[in-house]
């Protein structure tokens, strides 16, 4: 009895912290982005903290203890100055044409417009200190200068999962020979080739990012954020320095790899028991549904009705046949009444749908939050890459044996009926997704305690500098034992060439007597 009211008290104690100042900057509008990152803000705000979140999503009933600064409204596409593309189109860029032209361009365009944000300039002229700043990590490197504006541990969080970049600031070993490059899509990662294009890619991301973006972000940090405290590190030492990187994934999907005890997995944060809120409407469609449901939803970043009419139409042709319902994500209103079996509209609440029983298949375009979602609900997955890390997710997704990656060029009637057919009637899928489901969920603590955890783990211990990689503060050279290795081979080549002299001098020297003895008998 007094055990078990000691237990909880201890636990209480040590997991203690006091309220603290934090701010949360997470500006990038994406929807799917914002998913995976509001839960911990809301969540250090239950918990009692003081939460100030750059952001440019509003929360409809935030708690008095949330503050959100918000970030000028504009969409991503103005900022770069260009129409929005169709983002079908992007299926066809290679890794680093989505650098160049979508992350890099994008990435800086919308630190400038956070920086430049009205509100945003109100906030950072007022007076406020803060014990952590938590940056999410997607290309707006100069935010993480609040860290130092604040003189405050610096705390990442990514969407993705392991990131080439991050592992050379913190001196995480690098497994270019299994830990692919997020954004680089290898249809046989661990082959020659596929190892060779990752190390490629991985020196060509690295150079271009540390010489090139990241001069970029400091001419940002100069023009918009004045009056830091002097010596201004850099932001590549800003970085080095971050005290926590919390990254979305989980070693029962994602590759497992090696990671120092300050990069923590939290893949699935935003998934929860569904509350099942489903839309009466919704509802109803899926109870009724019998004989299953095939859901389409490309994200909230891509739109259904930009199909090109071929590919649509392949669609349209397939699911005519089928006795399934269809539940398309589609945002107008081109295929009202086409078919009997579909049903479109333009949003769709995904996490609650794919928690229905009676969903057989989710056809996705494989972004992480979505994949996870339907992980976690047990539904296989029928994955069209578009751009990113999808067709990452979607080919772990088919090694695993719940999912099917499909080439969105190769859309067309006869593939899309093979797949889908495949997927529907072998049972195999189904259990595989169950399974995955499973031991997604497996786990000591669940992602948002955990993150809860370290963040305030962070900040108990004033940025906890102890936990940090010591290879930080050497050189590569010496991080990579390259001058270990030269000392080596120079003892090798010096003994072999003092071996060699003496082992000739002994050769002279026989010659020398023989030639001796030689005389004297001819005497
Ligand atoms: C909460 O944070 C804001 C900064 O956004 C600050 O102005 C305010 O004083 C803080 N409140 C408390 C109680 O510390």
């Amino acid at each position: 009895m007094a055990f078990q009211k000691v237990v909880p008290l201890l636990f209480f104690l040590t997991t203690y912290c006091h309220s603290a100042n934090i701010l949360y900057v997470i500006p990038f509008t994406s929807k799917s982005h914002y998913i995976m990152l509001k839960p911990i803000g809301l969540e250090l705000a239950r918990r009692g903290h003081n939460v100030t979140v750059i952001t440019a999503n509003r929360e409809s009933n935030p708690p008095p203890n949330y503050r959100e600064v918000m970030v000028d409204d504009k969409e991503i596409w103005d900022v770069m100055g260009d129409e929005r593309p169709n983002i079908f189109t992007m299926a066809s860029l290679s890794a680093e044409e989505f650098h160049k032209k979508i992350l890099w361009n994008g990435g800086t365009a919308f630190t400038e417009l956070t920086l430049n944000s009205t509100a945003i300039k109100a906030f950072l002229n007022e007076e406020n200190t803060f014990d952590l700043v938590i940056c999410e990590q997607f290309f707006q490197e100069a935010l993480y200068a609040l860290a130092h504006k604040y003189s405050a541990p610096l705390a990442l969080v990514t969407t993705f999962g392991n990131c080439m970049r991050h592992n050379f600031v913190t001196g995480n070993p690098l497994q270019v020979a299994t830990a692919i490059s997020e954004f680089l899509d290898l249809e046989d990662p661990t082959s020659l080739w596929g190892r060779f294009r990752n190390l490629y890619f991985t020196i060509y991301e690295y150079v271009w990012w540390k010489y090139w973006y990241l001069g970029k972000h400091e001419a940002l940090v100069k023009k918009y954020i004045p009056g830091l405290p002097q010596p201004v590190p850099s932001l590549y030492d800003i970085q080095r320095n971050a005290s926590l990187m919390l990254i979305n994934s989980h070693f029962s999907y994602d590759t497992p790899v090696a990671y120092l005890p300050n990069i923590v997995e939290i893949g699935g944060i935003h998934l929860t028991k569904s509350e099942n809120s489903l839309p009466k409407d919704l509802k109803r469609l899926l109870d009724d549904s019998k004989e299953g449901v095939i859901y389409i939803n490309f994200g909230s970043n891509i739109r259904s009705s930009e199909l090109p009419i071929e590919k649509r139409d392949a669609f349209l042709k397939v699911f005519r046949k089928l006795k399934q319902t269809i539940l398309w994500k589609w945002e107008d209103k081109a295929l009202e009444g086409q078919l009997s079996n579909l049903v479109t509209k333009p949003w769709l609440p995904q996490k609650d749908i794919l928690a229905h029983p009676h969903i057989k298949v989710f056809i996705s375009h494989g972004g992480l939050i979505g994949t996870q979602e339907a992980i976690y609900h047990g539904v296989p997955i029928i994955g069209i890459p578009i751009y990113a890390d999808q067709f990452n997710n979607l080919l772990l997704a088919q090694q695993i044996g719940f999912g099917k990656v499909m080439r969105y060029q190769d859309i067309n009637e006869t593939v899309l009926e093979t797949i889908l057919h495949d997927v529907l009637n072998n049972k195999s899928y189904t259990i595989k997704a169950k399974e995955m489901s499973k031991r997604f969920n497996d786990r000591l603590m669940n992602p948002l305690d955990t993150a809860m955890f370290w963040l305030e783990y962070v900040i108990r211990n004033k940025g906890a500098d102890f936990i940090k990689n010591p290879a930080r503060n050497m050189t590569w050279y010496e991080y990579t034992l390259l001058d270990v290795y030269i000392l080596v081979a120079i003892v090798v080549l010096v003994s072999v060439f003092i071996t060699n002299n003496l082992i000739r001098r002994i050769k002279n020297g026989n010659k020398f007597t023989q030639s001796i003895v030689k005389h004297k008998k001819l005497h």
